[in-house]
């Protein structure tokens, strides 16, 4: 790929493409090692994951591939200190760190660990550079998860973000090929992250009926679930529809917030409940219509930056 980027030199890595880190979808070694044996960043999520499994998981991406890899850490998540102590004592290659500051920094810094920080607005972005993060990846309200909770769209929010500091950004939602990628250059970033995208690979640890949810959505089948708090965007299903009515039907708010824990993403990532699940998926789930292994649909995106690219200039 041909885009000026310091993100291969900084992380040792070929292609400035990350793997979004996804709670159940990449809390595995499978899906992170594909994608890192062919030069992009694989991340495994440890947001569900068990200490001894992320310990597991760890020693089997390293086992497969002397590429980096990195390890994602929900900073909010009750087990985060356990996460971070395991990654620094496995001494993970990056670290990348969301949903809160970067307090535990200086620990990484001393053994050579990168950390890249998931930030939501330029201020945030501000911060952790003034913290000392390594680089910043901005997601905007189009991602799958827990987006911008101000939803704005990642068109205005990277620019901002590329405004705002001067470490590399990485930008990411709603990017799902290489001209979502090349998009991502245009706007200042150094490299993109997707996550959707890469949920629909083989590697991927959702259950089959999840997969063929997100294959079938358009572009405008996703929502919000719980705005005003820590949304999620996810496909509309039966669930979500019970929570936009309870809404609409003035439910108090402490009712409002029980009915939208009541369910979860492991309901339809492990259990395959596509319809009362949280089957979180960003608005590029439009975009997807295949199921490739996870080194093949890295190949095919440096490709089509490339391509993409050379449209511009040609
Ligand atoms: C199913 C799913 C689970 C996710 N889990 C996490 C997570 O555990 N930690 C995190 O930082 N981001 C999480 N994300 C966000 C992704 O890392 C990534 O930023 C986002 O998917 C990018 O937007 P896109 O889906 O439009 O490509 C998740 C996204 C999805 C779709």
């Amino acid at each position: 790929m041909t885009f000026r980027s310091r993100l291969p030199a900084l992380l040792g890595i070929a292609h400035p493409i990350l793997q979004g880190g996804m709670s159940w979808a990449s809390s595995c070694a499978a899906l992170p090692l594909a994608v890192s044996r062919a030069g992009a960043l694989g991340v495994i999520a440890a947001g569900p994951m068990r200490p001894d499994d992320l310990v597991a998981a760890i020693r089997a991406v390293r086992a497969g591939t002397d590429n980096p890899f990195a390890v994602n850490v929900p900073l909010y998540n009750k087990r985060s200190a356990e996460f971070l102590d395991i990654a620094e004592a496995e001494r993970v290659p990056v670290l990348i760190a969301s949903q809160g500051g970067p307090k535990a920094l200086p620990r990484f810094r001393a053994i050579g660990t990168k950390w890249l920080h998931v930030v939501a607005s330029p201020l945030h972005a501000a911060k952790a550079e003034a913290a000392g993060v390594d680089a910043v990846i901005a997601v905007g309200g189009e991602a799958g998860g827990h987006p911008a909770p101000d939803e704005v769209s990642a068109m205005v929010l990277v620019r901002a973000v590329v405004k705002a500091v001067s470490i590399p950004v990485i930008g990411a939602g709603g990017v799902a090929d290489g001209a979502g990628i090349a998009a991502m250059f245009a706007l200042g970033a150094e490299g993109a992250q997707l996550g959707t995208r890469f949920l629909m690979t083989r590697e991927a640890t959702v259950h089959a009926a999840y997969k063929d949810r997100v294959r079938a959505a358009g572009i405008g089948d996703t929502t919000l679930v719980g705005r005003g708090g820590l949304p999620i965007r996810q496909l509309r299903n039966a669930f979500s529809a019970q929570v936009d009515a309870s809404e609409r039907a003035g439910m108090p708010a402490a009712e409002l917030d029980a009915l939208i824990k009541s369910r979860s993403l492991k309901d339809a990532a492990l259990d395959g409940d596509v319809d009362w699940g949280k089957v979180e998926a960003g608005q590029s789930a439009g975009l997807i219509d295949d199921l490739p292994g996870a080194e093949e649909l890295v190949h095919r995106l440096v490709a089509e930056t490339e391509a993409a690219r050379m449209r511009l200039v040609a």
